[in-house]
């Protein structure tokens, strides 16, 4: 047992405590803001964060309205989903987040959260329930599986959604035509009552690795592996690489850098590896990587 650590069994604890536990570690997550009827055509509109795309080929989502952890009912949109098999899942743009929240309330089932949220409905091309018009990306899914996981409270129901067919507003694309993530602007739940949203000043890219694999944190000197200075994340970047640079990339990367040269001990020298990859300047890094002792700089 490790005293830094909290160890959770499912069973030794309330569920509405482990409920809190799973939600405030796997997070953030995306939201599904699912639009259904029920038999009788009446209109549903509730945000389900136990969610997510599981499929390109079948294109499926799967979404969970759970048994209340309070009282073991169950949610109107599992309700309808059994009755009319078919469900429009929306994307929550911060914009769309208070009044998303709103449509989350416990209301009767007879009242429609189109109306209490103030959101438009507008038909769909090819199921029955409604699209909010206000939101920049709605796919319209059949509902092909429905797999309750128990007759406990705070069992989930997980509703197997096969994509028909999506729209996706002009605005959030970019100029190659792909969903821009700042411009989608989606926001994410956390545990409790915390959100995040994903915004151009948040967004940072990492390139995928190769098809040919990384060299490995291994494969690097035991001095770089071993640094007090160098992070997880950098030693990550330098063994995500497919070979360290040679002799003459090496010589051509130092003639490019001449202030380089000088006194540097092994801290220093890290320091200057690390700066070089906070800069995007991986070859460089590498390149000192490769030499390996601050001597060999100035040799
Ligand atoms: C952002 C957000 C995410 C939610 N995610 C879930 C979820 O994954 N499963 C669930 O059962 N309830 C979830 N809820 C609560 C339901 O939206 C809420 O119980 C709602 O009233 C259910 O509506 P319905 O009875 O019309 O289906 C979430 C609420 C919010 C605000």
């Amino acid at each position: 047992m490790n005293q830094n650590y909290l160890e959770i069994i499912p069973g030794e604890l309330k569920t509405a405590d482990l409920h809190g536990f799973l939600l405030g570690a796997v997070s953030p997550r995306p939201i599904a803001f699912a639009s259904t009827i029920d038999s009788m055509g009446r209109k549903n509109l509730a945000p389900f964060s136990f969610f997510n795309v599981f499929s390109a080929n079948p294109p499926v989502m799967i979404f969970s309205p759970a048994r209340r952890v309070r009282d073991n009912s169950t949610k109107d949109t599992l309700q309808n989903v059994l009755e009319v098999p078919e469900v429009c899942i929306h994307v929550v743009s911060r914009d769309l987040l208070m009044q998303m929240n709103l449509a989350s309330n416990e209301f009767p089932s007879d009242v429609d959260e189109f109306v209490k949220a103030g959101l438009t409905p507008i038909p769909s091309d090819l199921i029955r329930p409604y699209r909010i018009a206000e939101s920049m990306v709605q796919m319209e899914c059949e509902v092909f599986e429905i797999k309750p996981l128990s007759p406990n409270a705070g069992a989930g129901n997980l509703i197997f959604c096969r994509l028909l067919k999506m729209h996706v507003h002009k605005s959030v694309l970019d100029a190659n035509g792909k969903i821009s993530p700042a411009l989608l602007n989606p926001v994410a739940r956390l545990g409790g009552d915390w959100y995040c949203e994903v915004n151009a000043g948040n967004l940072f890219e990492v390139e995928k690795p190769s098809r040919i694999p990384g060299i490995g944190i291994d494969a690097l000197p035991a001095s770089i592996r071993n640094s007090r200075i160098l992070t997880g994340n950098d030693l990550g970047q330098l063994g995500n690489t497919e070979k360290l640079p040679d002799a003459n990339e090496i010589r051509e990367i130092l003639n490019a850098n001449p202030q380089w040269k000088g006194k540097h001990d092994e801290e220093t020298f890290h320091r200057l590896i690390a700066l070089q990859l906070a800069s995007g300047k991986k070859q460089e890094a590498l390149a000192l990587v490769a030499l390996g002792t601050p001597e060999a700089l100035n040799s």
